[in-house]
């Protein structure tokens, strides 16, 4: 019988190439976005349904579930893709942004958590991938709410998966670094203060820095075979790099101090 996944934020980047990967390796996949009607070409391919999942709207999370189940029969993955980044200084966001940051990235992660679960204790199996990032781990300048976030999601997981593994479900969390999809750009909010200049000078200085990383970065299929790779691989296993080895072994390396210096360094440039 073919395996089901349902993956949020399946508009684009990522998620979207991550539908696509499922799907040519034979599973039902269940590609969940806010607007699906937007969403023409996955349409268009067999065993794809694109359903509509708002994180945070627990009944669209509710129904996207029961419709996943009721088309298919069964969940045996979820992917927890969808987020965005607020960027630019603390100070200059509002309670709304942050507020709106949280919502996204670690309160509609949990949500989805909270309604899949027990459709996986009933079955005794099930995966839960969260994609959580390398600035989950490490941290850079002007994306303080969003690292915050990642943390959070890191922290989460990890915790959950002691009381979850006793039913025989799985926490994976996917620690990309920049990858080129739209988070760089139209999903991007920015935090802007107009009667705040005092960090003028150093955000012209480190933002067009930050965004040039995104620029010259690899696209979205990387990540989907580290999922796919998380999802299949049959281990216990629960930390999946992509693209960010590098960075995680200095900062296992080097001393704080040093670390901080050379991020310092190389976002000033
Ligand atoms: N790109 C990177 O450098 C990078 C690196 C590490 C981790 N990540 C993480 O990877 C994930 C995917 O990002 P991406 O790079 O693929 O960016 P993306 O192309 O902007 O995709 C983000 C997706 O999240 C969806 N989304 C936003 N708010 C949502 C909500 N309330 N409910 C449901 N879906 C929502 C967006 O849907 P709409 O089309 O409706 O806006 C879009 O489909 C994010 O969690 C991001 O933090 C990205």
């Amino acid at each position: 019988m073919n395996k089901v996944i349902l993956i949020t934020g399946s508009s684009s980047g990522i998620g979207k190439e991550t539908v696509k990967l499922f799907q040519t390796k034979n599973w039902k996949v269940a590609a969940t976005m806010r607007t699906p009607e937007k969403a023409d070409d996955l349409q268009r391919i067999a065993d794809i349904e694109c359903i509509r999942l708002d994180v945070t709207d627990v009944g669209s999370i509710k129904s996207a579930i029961q419709e996943t189940i009721d088309k298919f029969g069964q969940i045996d993955a979820i992917v927890n893709n969808a987020g965005y980044g607020l960027v630019g200084t603390f100070e200059a966001a509002t309670p709304e942004q942050i507020e709106k940051q949280f919502q996204t990235n670690v309160f509609g992660l949990m949500n989805v958590c909270r309604e899949i679960l027990p459709h996986f204790r009933e079955r005794k199996r099930g995966t839960i991938v969260n994609v959580a990032s390398v600035g989950g781990r490490i941290t850079f300048p002007l994306y303080s709410l969003y690292h915050a976030t990642k943390w959070a999601v890191e922290g989460f997981s990890e915790s959950l998966h002691y009381e979850i593994r006793p039913f025989n479900i799985k926490v994976k969390i996917i620690e990309p670094g920049p990858i080129k999809t739209d988070f760089y750009e139209r999903s991007q909010d920015l935090t802007t203060k107009e009667e705040l200049d005092a960090y003028d000078g150093y955000v012209e200085k480190v933002f067009p820095r930050m965004q040039r990383s995104g620029e010259n970065a690899p696209d979205g299929s990387l990540v989907a075979e580290v999922i796919y790779n998380a999802v299949t691989d049959g281990s216990w296993k629960m930390r999946y790099p992509a693209n960010s080895r590098m960075l995680l072994t200095l900062r296992r390396i080097l001393p704080n101090a040093l670390f901080y210096w050379l991020i310092r360094q190389s976002t000033m440039r």
